[in-house]
């Protein structure tokens, strides 16, 4: 049977714990070794030599496709308001009703051992451990993302990685992508900001990005979209903080995370949802499965309801945060993917990376294990740890009765039909432009940022190909004439001459 996240307890120094084997053998001295004489070949009897040897070769698993430098730590999700008119989810049910949690923070593109402050969307990753299961939040700090049709994830992710033939990051293949996938402007304006490079990531804000449904027992639903706002205030750096951090301190986010927990400044985000009822969507002016724009706060007030809270470090880095598997589609009853298509392709591509990085039975790694689990027709398979189910029979047998619980009804407002075509959701409208300008517009409210936006980028692109930039001149210029003609003026400036 599962077991709950409970790390290890802290070793104790006074403790002698006898050193042995992997088999637990007592070994003398872990120096030691046998050979043939005092200078002759090794023997192969030695066990204590090849386990060690043998286990240190295979200590690596495949870092994360994306997403690969991280930190995390364990909290506590509370219901702070009553939220029962438009949810019936477990965990959201009942004002003062707390939940386990374990968070991840991240950089997207960058190795294992990339800089902490890099110029980067973050990672915001959240796993409750309901008493229904596990609901995983995998979320950004941006409201939006570079993309909408899920087809260019890969692509784009290639892009802002390594040229396959210098192995270097590339300015040219960085902006390429993006100037032909002008969609991405929206979020190419939130990268570029101070907000590109948070202080830490106790200082930036969760969103989900993507429309989720709160569908009731009775079958009526809301769509929502989910923010975490930090208490903390955000807190952001210039890329020249950022820059300097990145070869002074690369893991400064991942330190200030665990020495602030240590020392009992626990982070705490407050949560909230954006509500539309079906009927408000179908008049909405933005497509609400369109991941490249947000819902207005004005039109889209944020609804308060709850607060979560970090407060223990974990034991074991690789354990608990390497092993740690979050998937969209992680989640329990009351709650529903939209048909955001993004969304539906991030349903089937976390488990996948799951089984290929951790393994079939990656549920059963005890931080990825729910609290309540029972399904003895998954069965066997490589590292089945928890017992296997032992002696239950592996199919509905008639002998050994399980309990179903009944599924909310088919929701009558979401019937889909058509025929099945090719889809394309890439062609932009004047209108996709609008909120990017919005946000050049929100950037003008804070001095400097507007200055900092320009040069930022300016910084970044100067190196990209001449055809490149003129295309990103352009890009720009269609969310606003005068940020496209700053950005041109800035970064010609900064062209480095050959
Ligand atoms: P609002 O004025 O209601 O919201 C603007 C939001 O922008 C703020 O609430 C804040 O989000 C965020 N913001 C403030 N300063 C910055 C900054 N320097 N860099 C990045 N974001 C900042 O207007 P709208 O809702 O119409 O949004 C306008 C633009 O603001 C959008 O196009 C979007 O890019 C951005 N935005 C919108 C969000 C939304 O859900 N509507 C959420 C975040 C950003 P917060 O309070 O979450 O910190
Ligand atoms: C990590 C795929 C879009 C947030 C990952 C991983 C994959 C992936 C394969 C590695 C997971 C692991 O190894 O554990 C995709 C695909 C996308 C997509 C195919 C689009 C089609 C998004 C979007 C968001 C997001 C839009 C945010 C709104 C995250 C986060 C992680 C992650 C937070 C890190 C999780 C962790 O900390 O372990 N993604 N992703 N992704 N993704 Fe996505």
């Amino acid at each position: 049977m599962a077991t709950n996240n409970a790390p290890a307890s802290t070793f104790k120094y006074d403790e002698k714990p006898v050193y042995t084997t992997s088999n637990g053998c007592p070994v003398e001295n872990p120096s030691k070794w046998q050979r043939v004489g005092t200078q002759g070949p090794l023997l192969l009897q030695d066990f204590h030599l090849i386990d060690l040897l043998a286990h240190f070769d295979r200590e690596r698993i495949p870092e994360r496709v994306v997403h690969a430098k991280g930190a995390g730590a364990y909290g506590e999700f509370e219901v702070t308001d009553d939220i029962s008119d438009i949810c019936s989810i477990d965990m959201l049910t009942g004002v003062g009703k707390k939940t386990p949690c374990v968070a991840r923070f991240s950089t997207v593109g960058g190795e294992k051992g990339s800089p902490d402050s890099a110029r980067d969307p973050r990672g915001f990753a959240v796993k409750f451990y309901t008493e229904e299961g596990n609901w995983d939040w995998v979320y950004n700090n941006t409201p939006v993302f570079f993309l909408r049709d899920p087809t260019n994830f890969p692509l784009f992710i290639h892009t802002q990685k390594r040229n396959p033939q210098t192995n270097l990051k590339d300015a040219t293949m960085f902006w390429d992508y993006l100037s032909t996938h002008p969609e991405s402007v929206h979020q190419v304006l939130h990268l570029f900001s101070d907000r590109g490079t948070p202080y830490s990531y106790r200082f930036m804000n969760g969103y989900s990005g993507h429309t989720h449904k709160f569908v009731k027992p009775d079958g009526s639903f809301v769509y929502i979209q989910i923010h975490l706002k930090t208490d903390q205030g955000s807190k952001t750096l210039t890329n020249e903080e950022a820059g300097k951090l990145a070869s002074e301190n690369p893991d400064f986010s991942t330190q200030d995370l665990f020495e602030a927990i240590q020392r009992g400044d626990n982070p705490s985000w407050t949560v909230y949802a954006q509500v539309l009822t079906p009927e408000q969507a179908e008049k909405f002016k933005w497509n609400i499965f369109d991941l490249t724009k947000v819902w207005p706060q004005g039109e889209v007030p944020l609804r308060r309801f709850g607060k979560m809270t970090l407060n223990r470090n974990v034991e074991n880095y690789f354990a608990e945060i390497e092993q740690v598997a979050f998937s969209p589609s992680h989640l329990v009853p009351g709650v529903e993917p939209s048909a955001d298509p993004v969304l539906q392709s991030r349903l089937f591509s976390y488990p996948d990376t799951h089984r290929h990085r951790l393994g079939v039975n990656y549920q059963q790694i005890p931080v990825n294990a729910p609290l309540k689990a029972f399904n003895p027709y998954q069965r066997d398979g490589a590292m089945s740890v928890n017992g296997n189910y032992g002696a239950n029979p592996n199919y509905p047998s008639s002998y050994r009765p399980m309990t179903y619980k009944p599924i909310s009804p088919t929701n009558p407002h979401e019937k889909w039909a058509g025929e099945a075509v090719n889809a394309l959701f890439d062609d932009m409208q004047p209108h996709d432009y609008e909120q990017a300008n919005g946000l050049w517009k929100v950037l003008g409210r804070t001095p400097s940022q507007q200055e900092n936006y320009i040069s930022n980028v300016a910084g970044h692109l100067c190196n990209a190909h001449v055809d490149t930039r003129r295309r990103t001149y352009e890009m720009f210029s269609h969310v606003n004439s005068e940020l496209g003609a700053a950005i041109a003026f800035a970064t010609e400036k900064n062209v480095p001459k050959l």
